[in-house]
């Protein structure tokens, strides 16, 4: 704890410092060490592109600069990415956990992306969406997709310095995290376990850098250089310690399993109401079903919500999930057969979804307002293509 400690107060003073930092400047070369130890903790789930990837010619690194300050979060079209931890979840990361995870499905069941935190940001998404539980060992809060354990020694703090670090470099632009207990981790959550989250958010430095409006989305420039947190989670556990709550709690209570179209109340004084479509899972196919059916069964749900985001419901918070998965298909279709095609001539959701964002250009889809989960981003040269320009057709470039 005191070495988490000493990085809190030398990361706060490399921040205070950062204009005034010279080689000379003993304080601020420690400063930046303390950091660049948290980064490389980090890297596992921040990536290591800390630095990179934003040239000046990037139209996606700092987007967010164009849109005025009043323009409200729920009017914006903003990108995001489905269980972005999971991004370098491959069988060799696997096999190097299997101590901790015993044997579990297949490392393709579970990734989800395949750009880190970091890259993701320089590449203009702008929505997290994040499964913590207890590290092994049960004393710091890590990072699962289900059964899978991402990163042991990597902590939430970490990765919040990652993105503190990240948002210092980039004041124009506004992240929401969303941030769920991952349950299927089979990990427990605990007393301690709430009470270590909800100290996360009670620090000098969360203030700073957390949007601290309780229960509404407001507006780009109050948003802008922060983190907005979408609360997955509920503080049931510790009572009254949970009363000064930041962002917006979409209680998983509230959210239903696999639902096309759920009107989640998240704060019913004000009638602030989240639309959300997280169809994942095709339950309405048989179980063989081709990629080809499965594809365009989230696509046509994915679509109907987009849709209806366009027409409907102006002032609230649309949310639309275009991944999803159909694990006990055999052959499996993985998330990334759902976002890319299976490799054939078969199109993903992510190349279906394209022509029409580009056909409804100007219009507003959400993300929040249409959070557009499980893009698969990059330019790996492998048998199933790429989407390039899906960011640039969601936020209108
Ligand atoms: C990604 O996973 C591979 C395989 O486990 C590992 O060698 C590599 O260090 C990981 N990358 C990061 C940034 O942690
Ligand atoms: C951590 O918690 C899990 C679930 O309750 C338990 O099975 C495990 O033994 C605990 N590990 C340690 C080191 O306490
Ligand atoms: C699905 O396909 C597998 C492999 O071909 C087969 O063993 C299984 O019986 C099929 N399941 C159903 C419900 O058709
Ligand atoms: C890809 O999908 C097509 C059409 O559903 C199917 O015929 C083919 O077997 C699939 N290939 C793989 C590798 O899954
Ligand atoms: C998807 O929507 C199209 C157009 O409405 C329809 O023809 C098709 O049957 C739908 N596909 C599935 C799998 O629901």
């Amino acid at each position: 704890m005191t070495a988490v400690t000493t990085f809190i107060a030398l990361f706060a003073l490399l921040l205070s410092n950062r204009a005034a930092a010279s080689p000379s400047n003993g304080q601020a070369v420690l400063a930046q060490a303390a950091l660049n130890e948290i980064l490389t903790r980090g890297a596992p789930i921040l990536g290591e592109r800390y630095d990179e990837g934003c040239s000046k010619k990037s139209k996606t690194c700092d987007w967010m600069a164009k849109f005025p300050d009043n323009t409200k979060l729920v009017h914006m079209n903003l990108p995001g990415t489905h269980d972005t931890a999971a991004w370098n979840y491959s069988d060799a990361t696997q096999a190097s956990l299997l101590r901790y995870t015993g044997p579990i499905p297949p490392a393709s069941v579970f990734r989800c992306q395949e750009h880190s935190l970091l890259q993701s940001l320089n590449e203009g998404i702008r929505v997290f969406d994040l499964r913590y539980a207890y590290n092994p060992g049960n004393d710091t809060i890590g990072f699962y997709h289900s059964k899978a354990l991402l990163a042991p020694q990597t902590t939430l703090e970490d990765v919040l310095f990652g993105l503190y670090a990240w948002l210092d470099k980039h004041p124009t632009e506004a992240v929401l995290v969303s941030m769920n207990f991952e349950a299927g981790s089979g990990s427990r959550n605990d007393v301690a376990l709430q009470e270590h989250l909800y100290s996360i958010f009670q620090t000098d430095l969360a203030k700073k850098y957390w949007v601290q409006d309780n229960g509404i989305l407001g507006t780009l420039g109050q948003a802008r250089g922060k983190l907005t947190l979408l609360q997955r989670f509920t503080y049931n556990l510790v009572g009254p310690t949970s009363s000064r709550r930041i962002g917006i709690h979409l209680d998983a209570a509230k959210w239903t399993d696999n639902g096309k179209a759920i009107e989640l109340v998240y704060n019913a004084a004000q009638n602030q109401i989240a639309y959300i479509e997280d169809y994942y899972y095709m339950d309405a196919l048989p179980v063989n079903s081709s990629a080809t059916e499965n594809i365009e069964l989230k696509y046509n749900a994915t679509v109907a919500h987009l849709q209806s985001a366009t027409v409907n419901n102006r002032d609230q918070l649309y949310i639309s999930f275009a991944s999803a998965s159909h694990n006990d298909a055999e052959p499996t279709v993985s998330p990334r057969t759902m976002a890319l095609g299976n490799g054939t001539d078969v199109p993903g959701v992510n190349h279906k979804l394209l022509p029409w964002f580009q056909a409804h250009k100007g219009m507003r889809f959400g993300v929040v307002s249409a959070y557009i989960f499980s893009l698969v981003l990059g330019d790996n040269a492998d048998k199933a293509p790429h989407v390039p320009g899906l960011v640039e057709a969601i936020i209108g470039l």
